[in-house]
Protein backbone atom coordinates (compact mmCIF):
# COMPACT_ATOMS: atom_id res chain seq x y z
CA UNK A 1 0.00 0.00 0.00
CA UNK A 2 1.16 3.04 -0.47
CA UNK A 3 1.14 6.18 2.03
CA UNK A 4 0.32 8.92 -0.51
CA UNK A 5 -1.20 8.39 -3.72
CA UNK A 6 -1.97 11.22 -6.20
CA UNK A 7 -3.64 10.73 -9.63
CA UNK A 8 -3.50 13.76 -11.86
CA UNK A 9 -3.67 16.16 -9.47
CA UNK A 10 -4.73 19.56 -11.22
CA UNK A 11 -4.77 23.14 -9.16
CA UNK A 12 -5.72 26.44 -11.07
CA UNK A 13 -6.06 30.00 -9.53
CA UNK A 14 -7.95 32.21 -12.13
CA UNK A 15 -5.94 31.49 -14.88
CA UNK A 16 -3.04 30.40 -13.28
CA UNK A 17 -2.43 26.59 -13.54
CA UNK A 18 -0.23 25.94 -10.37
CA UNK A 19 -0.35 22.33 -10.64
CA UNK A 20 -0.54 20.42 -13.80
CA UNK A 21 -1.65 16.86 -13.45
CA UNK A 22 0.92 15.31 -11.08
CA UNK A 23 0.51 12.27 -10.32
CA UNK A 24 2.89 10.32 -7.63
CA UNK A 25 3.22 7.65 -5.12
CA UNK A 26 4.89 7.35 -1.98
CA UNK A 27 5.56 4.14 -0.53
CA UNK A 28 5.23 3.58 3.33
CA UNK A 29 8.17 4.02 4.92
CA UNK A 30 10.13 5.85 2.61
CA UNK A 31 11.38 9.25 3.02
CA UNK A 32 9.98 11.39 -0.48
CA UNK A 33 11.52 14.88 -1.79
CA UNK A 34 9.78 16.98 -3.81
CA UNK A 35 12.26 18.93 -5.10
CA UNK A 36 11.33 22.55 -6.97
CA UNK A 37 12.01 26.28 -7.66
CA UNK A 38 10.35 29.15 -6.19
CA UNK A 39 6.51 28.94 -7.95
CA UNK A 40 6.68 24.92 -8.84
CA UNK A 41 3.75 24.21 -6.87
CA UNK A 42 5.38 22.38 -3.94
CA UNK A 43 2.94 24.29 -1.37
CA UNK A 44 0.31 23.54 -3.29
CA UNK A 45 0.43 20.08 -3.78
CA UNK A 46 1.26 20.39 0.38
CA UNK A 47 -1.83 21.68 0.86
CA UNK A 48 -4.15 19.83 -1.03
CA UNK A 49 -2.62 16.81 0.47
CA UNK A 50 -2.85 18.49 4.06
CA UNK A 51 -6.72 19.01 2.90
CA UNK A 52 -6.64 22.62 3.46
CA UNK A 53 -7.50 23.11 -0.18
CA UNK A 54 -9.49 21.42 -2.67
CA UNK A 55 -7.91 20.40 -6.22
CA UNK A 56 -9.59 21.46 -9.07
CA UNK A 57 -9.52 18.00 -10.45
CA UNK A 58 -7.40 14.59 -10.16
CA UNK A 59 -7.35 12.67 -6.84
CA UNK A 60 -5.10 12.08 -3.80
CA UNK A 61 -5.24 9.46 -1.24
CA UNK A 62 -3.54 10.12 1.67
CA UNK A 63 -2.93 6.46 4.07
CA UNK A 64 -5.59 5.09 2.00
CA UNK A 65 -8.25 8.20 2.91
CA UNK A 66 -9.24 10.75 0.01
CA UNK A 67 -8.22 14.23 0.69
CA UNK A 68 -11.66 16.13 -0.37
CA UNK A 69 -13.84 13.63 1.28
CA UNK A 70 -12.18 12.53 4.22
CA UNK A 71 -10.76 15.29 5.49
CA UNK A 72 -11.27 14.35 9.40
CA UNK A 73 -9.06 10.72 8.77
CA UNK A 74 -6.85 12.65 6.43
CA UNK A 75 -6.09 14.67 9.26
CA UNK A 76 -5.58 12.01 11.94
CA UNK A 77 -3.10 10.03 9.96
CA UNK A 78 -1.00 13.13 9.16
CA UNK A 79 1.50 15.58 11.01
CA UNK A 80 2.14 18.97 9.59
CA UNK A 81 5.04 21.56 9.09
CA UNK A 82 3.82 24.52 7.30
CA UNK A 83 6.60 26.42 5.16
CA UNK A 84 5.82 29.71 7.43
CA UNK A 85 7.32 29.43 10.63
CA UNK A 86 3.38 29.54 13.07
CA UNK A 87 5.03 28.42 16.25
CA UNK A 88 3.26 30.94 18.73
CA UNK A 89 5.64 33.21 20.20
CA UNK A 90 3.99 34.32 23.09
CA UNK A 91 3.14 30.94 24.61
CA UNK A 92 6.02 28.46 25.98
CA UNK A 93 7.13 25.40 24.30
CA UNK A 94 5.47 22.98 26.74
CA UNK A 95 2.21 25.40 26.38
CA UNK A 96 2.31 24.93 22.62
CA UNK A 97 2.60 20.71 22.74
CA UNK A 98 -0.17 20.80 25.07
CA UNK A 99 -2.71 22.86 22.76
CA UNK A 100 -1.95 20.71 20.26
CA UNK A 101 -1.77 17.55 21.88
CA UNK A 102 -5.84 18.80 23.40
CA UNK A 103 -6.74 19.01 19.49
CA UNK A 104 -6.03 14.98 19.49
CA UNK A 105 -7.89 14.32 22.51
CA UNK A 106 -5.18 12.96 24.05
CA UNK A 107 -5.49 12.47 28.28
CA UNK A 108 -3.41 13.73 30.62
CA UNK A 109 -0.81 11.09 30.95
CA UNK A 110 -0.78 10.18 27.51
CA UNK A 111 -0.23 14.12 26.38
CA UNK A 112 2.67 14.27 29.21
CA UNK A 113 4.35 11.31 28.38
CA UNK A 114 4.78 11.87 24.96
CA UNK A 115 5.47 15.57 24.89
CA UNK A 116 8.41 14.85 27.63
CA UNK A 117 9.91 12.28 25.01
CA UNK A 118 9.16 14.79 21.95
CA UNK A 119 11.22 17.73 23.58
CA UNK A 120 13.81 15.14 24.61
CA UNK A 121 14.12 14.08 21.36
CA UNK A 122 14.56 17.57 19.60
CA UNK A 123 16.83 18.66 22.66
CA UNK A 124 14.41 21.32 24.01
CA UNK A 125 13.53 19.56 27.02
CA UNK A 126 15.60 22.27 29.01
CA UNK A 127 14.14 25.20 27.45
CA UNK A 128 10.48 23.56 27.83
CA UNK A 129 9.52 26.63 29.96
CA UNK A 130 10.97 29.39 28.10
CA UNK A 131 8.21 31.41 25.78
CA UNK A 132 8.89 30.36 21.77
CA UNK A 133 9.60 34.42 21.03
CA UNK A 134 13.20 33.33 23.10
CA UNK A 135 13.94 30.73 20.92
CA UNK A 136 16.35 30.53 17.23
CA UNK A 137 14.96 29.60 14.35
CA UNK A 138 16.46 26.59 14.49
CA UNK A 139 15.03 25.93 17.65
CA UNK A 140 11.76 26.79 16.37
CA UNK A 141 12.02 24.67 13.55
CA UNK A 142 12.56 21.72 16.22
CA UNK A 143 9.87 22.41 18.23
CA UNK A 144 7.30 22.56 14.89
CA UNK A 145 8.12 19.14 14.32
CA UNK A 146 8.04 17.95 17.73
CA UNK A 147 4.36 19.33 17.35
CA UNK A 148 3.78 17.44 14.38
CA UNK A 149 4.23 14.03 15.57
CA UNK A 150 2.64 14.99 18.86
CA UNK A 151 -0.67 12.85 17.82
CA UNK A 152 2.10 9.54 16.66
CA UNK A 153 0.67 9.66 12.75
CA UNK A 154 1.91 7.56 10.26
CA UNK A 155 2.66 10.29 7.64
CA UNK A 156 4.94 13.25 8.52
CA UNK A 157 4.25 15.82 5.63
CA UNK A 158 7.22 19.30 5.73
CA UNK A 159 7.19 22.36 3.63
CA UNK A 160 10.62 23.01 3.29
CA UNK A 161 11.52 22.18 6.94
CA UNK A 162 15.23 23.77 6.87
CA UNK A 163 14.30 27.01 4.67
CA UNK A 164 16.00 29.92 5.99
CA UNK A 165 18.06 27.77 8.77
CA UNK A 166 21.74 27.99 9.03
CA UNK A 167 23.78 25.21 7.44
CA UNK A 168 24.42 23.42 11.22
CA UNK A 169 21.01 23.94 12.53
CA UNK A 170 20.06 22.76 8.63
CA UNK A 171 22.25 19.38 9.45
CA UNK A 172 20.45 19.41 12.90
CA UNK A 173 17.07 18.66 11.26
CA UNK A 174 18.12 16.44 8.88
CA UNK A 175 19.65 13.99 11.80
CA UNK A 176 16.21 14.55 13.59
CA UNK A 177 13.73 13.79 10.59
CA UNK A 178 16.35 10.17 10.23
CA UNK A 179 15.77 9.61 14.24
CA UNK A 180 12.04 9.78 14.26
CA UNK A 181 11.62 8.60 10.92
CA UNK A 182 13.51 5.29 12.29
CA UNK A 183 11.75 5.66 15.64
CA UNK A 184 8.04 6.21 14.85
CA UNK A 185 7.87 4.07 11.12
CA UNK A 186 7.51 7.21 9.52
CA UNK A 187 6.51 8.71 6.21
CA UNK A 188 7.91 11.51 5.12
CA UNK A 189 7.19 13.77 2.41
CA UNK A 190 9.23 17.29 2.14
CA UNK A 191 9.55 19.72 0.00
CA UNK A 192 12.71 21.43 -0.69
CA UNK A 193 15.31 23.94 -2.74
CA UNK A 194 18.17 22.51 -1.23
CA UNK A 195 19.63 20.03 -3.54
CA UNK A 196 21.89 18.46 -0.38
CA UNK A 197 18.48 18.24 1.38
CA UNK A 198 16.74 16.65 -1.05
CA UNK A 199 20.21 14.29 -1.98
CA UNK A 200 21.07 13.43 1.94
CA UNK A 201 17.11 12.55 3.28
CA UNK A 202 15.19 10.92 -0.09
CA UNK A 203 14.65 7.61 -1.26
CA UNK A 204 13.03 9.27 -4.38
CA UNK A 205 13.28 12.91 -5.06
CA UNK A 206 10.53 14.19 -7.71
CA UNK A 207 11.92 17.36 -9.77
CA UNK A 208 8.39 19.41 -10.07
CA UNK A 209 8.63 22.99 -12.17
CA UNK A 210 5.73 24.75 -13.37
CA UNK A 211 3.11 22.04 -11.49
CA UNK A 212 4.46 19.45 -13.38
CA UNK A 213 6.50 16.70 -12.45
CA UNK A 214 9.52 16.93 -14.73
CA UNK A 215 11.60 13.78 -13.14
CA UNK A 216 11.05 11.22 -10.37
CA UNK A 217 13.22 8.50 -9.64
CA UNK A 218 16.16 7.70 -6.74
CA UNK A 219 19.13 10.39 -6.38
CA UNK A 220 21.42 7.81 -8.45
CA UNK A 221 18.55 6.84 -10.85
CA UNK A 222 18.43 10.53 -11.55
CA UNK A 223 21.91 11.00 -12.34
CA UNK A 224 22.05 8.08 -14.91
CA UNK A 225 18.91 9.92 -16.52
CA UNK A 226 21.30 12.74 -17.59
CA UNK A 227 23.75 12.56 -20.15
CA UNK A 228 26.60 14.41 -18.70
CA UNK A 229 29.25 12.54 -16.96
CA UNK A 230 31.77 12.54 -14.13
CA UNK A 231 35.06 14.45 -14.81
CA UNK A 232 38.82 12.49 -13.94
CA UNK A 233 41.49 14.66 -13.57
CA UNK A 234 44.79 12.91 -13.57
CA UNK A 235 48.00 14.92 -13.88
CA UNK A 236 50.56 12.99 -15.08
CA UNK A 237 54.68 12.97 -15.46
CA UNK A 238 56.85 10.89 -17.11
CA UNK A 239 55.14 10.04 -20.23
CA UNK A 240 53.70 10.61 -23.29
CA UNK A 241 50.53 12.54 -23.51
CA UNK A 242 49.30 11.12 -26.28
CA UNK A 243 50.44 7.63 -25.12
CA UNK A 244 48.60 8.68 -22.09
CA UNK A 245 45.52 9.48 -23.80
CA UNK A 246 45.32 6.92 -25.86
CA UNK A 247 45.73 4.30 -22.88
CA UNK A 248 42.84 6.18 -20.85
CA UNK A 249 40.52 6.16 -23.76
CA UNK A 250 41.01 2.89 -24.15
CA UNK A 251 39.57 2.38 -20.80
CA UNK A 252 35.48 0.64 -21.15
CA UNK A 253 34.05 2.89 -19.00
CA UNK A 254 35.74 6.21 -20.38
CA UNK A 255 33.65 8.37 -23.06
CA UNK A 256 35.62 11.23 -23.92
CA UNK A 257 39.66 12.57 -22.89
CA UNK A 258 41.29 15.68 -23.33
CA UNK A 259 44.91 17.12 -22.85
CA UNK A 260 45.48 20.28 -21.16
CA UNK A 261 49.19 20.18 -20.88
CA UNK A 262 50.23 17.55 -18.37
CA UNK A 263 46.62 16.98 -17.38
CA UNK A 264 43.97 14.20 -18.71
CA UNK A 265 40.53 15.69 -18.27
CA UNK A 266 38.48 12.16 -18.92
CA UNK A 267 34.83 12.09 -18.94
CA UNK A 268 33.43 8.90 -17.47
CA UNK A 269 30.25 7.25 -16.25
CA UNK A 270 31.60 6.73 -12.67
CA UNK A 271 34.81 8.39 -11.81
CA UNK A 272 34.94 6.73 -8.13
CA UNK A 273 34.98 3.27 -9.68
CA UNK A 274 37.32 4.19 -12.96
CA UNK A 275 40.18 5.77 -10.64
CA UNK A 276 42.63 3.27 -9.49
CA UNK A 277 42.05 1.35 -12.75
CA UNK A 278 43.07 4.19 -14.37
CA UNK A 279 45.31 5.47 -12.28
CA UNK A 280 47.15 2.10 -12.20
CA UNK A 281 46.87 1.59 -15.81
CA UNK A 282 49.41 4.62 -16.28
CA UNK A 283 51.72 3.50 -13.58
CA UNK A 284 52.34 0.34 -15.69
CA UNK A 285 53.26 2.70 -18.35
CA UNK A 286 55.62 4.26 -16.09
CA UNK A 287 53.58 7.39 -15.52
CA UNK A 288 53.75 9.13 -12.37
CA UNK A 289 50.04 10.47 -11.21
CA UNK A 290 50.75 13.48 -9.20
CA UNK A 291 47.13 15.09 -8.78
CA UNK A 292 43.55 13.30 -8.88
CA UNK A 293 40.47 15.35 -8.87
CA UNK A 294 37.44 13.67 -9.26
CA UNK A 295 33.87 16.11 -9.89
CA UNK A 296 30.47 14.20 -9.52
CA UNK A 297 27.57 14.51 -11.17
CA UNK A 298 24.82 16.56 -8.65
CA UNK A 299 21.77 16.66 -8.53
CA UNK A 300 22.26 20.47 -9.59
CA UNK A 301 23.47 19.10 -13.12
CA UNK A 302 19.95 16.60 -12.87
CA UNK A 303 17.78 19.66 -12.32
CA UNK A 304 19.92 22.01 -14.88
CA UNK A 305 19.03 18.69 -17.22
CA UNK A 306 15.45 19.01 -16.95
CA UNK A 307 14.75 22.30 -16.26
CA UNK A 308 17.04 24.40 -18.55
CA UNK A 309 18.42 26.19 -15.71
CA UNK A 310 20.03 26.11 -12.03
CA UNK A 311 18.00 26.09 -9.30
CA UNK A 312 19.85 28.88 -6.96
CA UNK A 313 18.80 30.95 -9.68
CA UNK A 314 15.39 31.02 -8.01
CA UNK A 315 16.47 30.44 -4.99
CA UNK A 316 18.07 34.11 -4.98
CA UNK A 317 14.76 35.26 -5.44
CA UNK A 318 13.17 33.58 -3.22
CA UNK A 319 11.14 35.91 -1.09
CA UNK A 320 7.60 33.69 0.03
CA UNK A 321 8.41 31.69 2.94
CA UNK A 322 7.53 34.73 4.43
CA UNK A 323 4.21 33.87 3.31
CA UNK A 324 4.18 30.59 3.23
CA UNK A 325 1.95 30.24 -0.20
CA UNK A 326 4.18 31.76 -2.60
CA UNK A 327 3.82 34.92 -4.33
CA UNK A 328 1.50 34.37 -6.92
CA UNK A 329 3.02 34.79 -10.46
CA UNK A 330 -0.54 36.30 -10.78
CA UNK A 331 -3.00 37.07 -8.03
CA UNK A 332 -6.25 34.15 -8.43
CA UNK A 333 -9.56 35.23 -8.35
N1 LIG B 1 -3.81 31.59 -3.25
C1 LIG B 1 -3.25 31.76 -4.44
N2 LIG B 1 -3.84 32.50 -5.38
C2 LIG B 1 -3.28 32.65 -6.59
N3 LIG B 1 -2.12 32.08 -6.98
C3 LIG B 1 -1.48 31.32 -6.09
C4 LIG B 1 -2.00 31.12 -4.77
N4 LIG B 1 -1.13 30.33 -4.10
C5 LIG B 1 -0.13 30.05 -4.97
N5 LIG B 1 -0.33 30.65 -6.15
C6 LIG B 1 0.54 30.54 -7.35
O1 LIG B 1 0.67 29.16 -7.70
C7 LIG B 1 2.00 28.86 -8.11
C8 LIG B 1 2.57 27.80 -7.21
O2 LIG B 1 2.75 28.35 -5.91
P1 LIG B 1 3.29 27.50 -4.70
O3 LIG B 1 3.22 28.36 -3.49
O4 LIG B 1 2.60 26.21 -4.68
O5 LIG B 1 4.82 27.29 -5.13
P2 LIG B 1 6.04 26.73 -4.28
O6 LIG B 1 6.69 25.71 -5.11
O7 LIG B 1 5.59 26.36 -2.92
O8 LIG B 1 6.96 28.02 -4.20
P3 LIG B 1 7.97 28.49 -3.04
O9 LIG B 1 9.24 27.71 -3.28
O10 LIG B 1 8.16 29.93 -3.32
O11 LIG B 1 7.34 28.22 -1.74
C9 LIG B 1 2.76 30.16 -8.05
O12 LIG B 1 2.77 30.74 -9.32
C10 LIG B 1 1.97 30.97 -7.08
O13 LIG B 1 2.17 32.33 -7.36
MG1 LIG C 1 6.12 26.91 -1.08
Amino acid sequence: MYAIETENLVKKYGGLTALDGVSLKVPEGECFGLLGPNGAGKTTLIRILTTLIRPTSGRALVAGFDVAKEKASVRGAIGVVPQAMTSDLDLTGLELMDIYARFYDMGKKERRDRIDELLTMVGLRERAGDLVATYSGGMRRRLEIARGLVHRPSILILDEPTIGLDPQSRHVVWELLEKFRKADKLTILLTTHYMEEAESLSDHVAIIDYGRIVALDTVEGLKKQIPQKDTIELTVSNIDMGKAKEEVSAHSSVSSVAVNEATLIISVDNGANAIPELVDRLKSLGAKVTRVTLKEQTLEDVFIHFTGRPIREEEARKVSFLLGAGVPRQWGK
